[in-house]
């Protein structure tokens, strides 16, 4: 997705979402650190608002910008919360975690009101699974938890991959919270709450990243203009 497509469909959901005096949930990645950007801009033409950052790169992009910050404990309810995604379906489950910041950002997205996701049509998918699933576990005996995935996929039918993330250097990736993450590569997902409760229930797993029934709004960037589309009831 390009750039200026990822910023168009920051600023219509801005444009239509964003109230002066909101509580906001800021999200993570490349396309809600526009959004970010836009709160910034808000924030210097004299609107108010009052956010919390679902990781430390967009903590430290919003310090950067002047944008009033608190925590989850403090704030109470949000009224909304903007991120991207990873992969989006016509029900507006979600695939997120890419960017690691998975368990923030569903303590965040679940503590708000309103969600809503910034995207393009490259993240829109008829079934989940294209995409990694990303699964965030505690370090103790991780290699155990990976293949305790493997079992939770398989159980509902689903061959799953799980690979340990590495940083740059080689060495894994750590969390903003000091876990690792498994990205699992699987054949796709046909009943994201399903696979999601089984996920849920296996010991070392903090968090995953499949968000069903929390994204409200997807703001679809195109060519042709940024395309709304809703939960269905
Ligand atoms: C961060 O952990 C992720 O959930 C991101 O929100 C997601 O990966 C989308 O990122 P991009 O906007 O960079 O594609």
């Amino acid at each position: 997705m390009s750039d200026a497509l990822k910023r168009r469909a920051a600023e219509k959901a801005a444009d239509v979402e964003l109230r002066s005096g909101m509580k906001l949930g800021l999200g993570t990645g490349s396309t809600a650190k526009h959004f970010v950007d836009i709160v910034g801009e808000r924030i210097r033409a004299g609107e108010t608002y009052l956010c919390v950052p679902t990781s430390e790169a967009t903590r430290l992009q919003a310090e950067s910008l002047g944008i009033p910050l608190t925590t989850l404990d403090e704030i109470g309810e949000i009224d909304l919360t903007v991120d991207g995604a990873d992969e989006f379906d016509p029900a507006l489950n979600l695939v997120k975690g890419a960017g690691g910041a998975l368990l923030r950002e569903k303590m965040v997205a679940s503590n708000s009101k309103r969600m809503i996701v910034i995207a393009d049509a490259s993240k829109q998918v008829a079934r989940l699974g294209a995409f990694p699933l990303s699964v965030e576990v505690v370090r103790f005996a991780h290699g155990a938890s990976a293949r305790a995935l493997v079992k939770a996929f398989a159980q509902e039918g689903i061959r799953a991959e799980p690979r340990l993330r590495l940083a740059k250097d080689g060495s894994p990736y750590i969390t903003d919270n000091g876990n690792y993450i498994y990205d699992c590569a699987n054949d796709g997902i046909a009943e994201p709450a399903k696979l999601a409760s089984r996920l849920d229930a296996v010991p070392g797993i903090v968090e995953h990243g499949l968000f069903t029934g929390l994204c409200f709004a997807v703001y679809l960037a195109s060519e042709e203009g940024v395309a709304v589309l809703g939960r269905k009831p």
